[in-house]
């Protein structure tokens, strides 16, 4: 499907989306908000498509933020409806996606382009790369998810300090800090993370998404996410993947998934 602000390409089991809006540093305006949620409904329907990398287009920016042009008048109930719509559309649906989605940071990662990747199940930063939330500097905060899934991922404290000082920080930061989970060079960054999906597709379909799930029950809300485990645990011994898993591993042979 052809889009205006977006690149995809799907090989061997992994799709690319790449945002393309180079002049305006990749920033997210409703439409690529939309684009990306279409995008990713498509990839969590398509078989072909068992790992999604999502980067930013050229070698300056991942995302540079929301688009600071479009909501610049906004009053407040516009305000609440830009991050209540965004969070649905972009970032709680990536993060529930059933398929792992890769961020391939390339470069600035600021607002919600960070919270776009703090959104993704693992993230990867070229050694350029530059992170923030930047958002109190405009006299707002982050609404896209960004005040809970950074604490989440580096601490109360850290979270609170990007916050509120604004400040960018570099790869090699967000990596001791635990907010990426590897740093390569510029020209590495997408062949690390077709390393790690490759991994990642040799691996049960339903298990990963089952483990996406029961992840992901630990920040919701009046969930336990062991009792969601032990359901899932539970609920994968009738999958066809874990007969083929398990009687691969007897038969001392690779397993054959089919994600069923
Ligand atoms: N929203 C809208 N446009 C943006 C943008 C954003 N978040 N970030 C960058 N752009 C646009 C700039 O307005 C500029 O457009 P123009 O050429 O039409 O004037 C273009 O992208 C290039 O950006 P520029 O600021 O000229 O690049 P730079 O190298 O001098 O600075 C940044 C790079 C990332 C430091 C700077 O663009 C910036 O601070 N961006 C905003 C980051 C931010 O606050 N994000 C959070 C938003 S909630």
């Amino acid at each position: 499907m052809p889009y205006e602000n977006l690149l995809t390409d799907t090989a061997k089991g992994i799709q690319t989306i790449t945002i393309n809006r180079p002049d305006k540093l990749n920033a997210l305006n409703r439409k690529t908000i939309e684009e990306l949620h279409n995008a990713l409904s498509a990839a969590e329907k398509e078989d072909a498509v068992r790992v999604i990398i999502i980067t930013g287009s050229g070698q300056k920016a991942f995302v540079a933020g929301a688009d600071i042009a479009e909501f610049a008048n906004f009053n407040v109930e516009q305000g609440r409806a830009l991050s209540a719509e965004g969070q649905k559309l972009l970032f709680d649906f990536v993060q529930n996606l059933s398929k792992p989605a890769i961020a391939a940071i390339n470069g600035f990662a600021l607002g919600g382009g960070l919270e776009l990747a703090l959104s993704c199940h693992v993230r990867v930063a070229s050694d350029n790369a530059k992170m923030g939330l930047p958002e109190v500097s405009l006299g707002v905060i982050p609404g896209y998810g960004g005040t809970q899934r950074l604490a989440q991922i580096v601490g109360k404290g850290k979270a609170l300090e990007m916050i509120m000082t604004a400040d960018m920080i570099t790869a090699e930061d967000a990596h001791n800090w635990g907010l990426v989970n590897h740093v390569t060079t510029q020209e590495s960054l997408l062949a690390k993370c077709v390393e790690l999906a490759n991994k990642m597709l040799t691996r049960s379909p339903s298990a990963i998404a089952a483990a996406i799930r029961s992840v992901n029950a630990n920040y919701k809300d009046g969930v336990n996410g062991f009792e969601k485990e032990i359901t899932e645990f539970g609920k994968s011994f009738a999958t066809a993947d874990f007969k083929e898993g398990t009687t691969a591993f007897l038969e001392k042979r690779k397993p054959n998934f089919t994600g069923k």
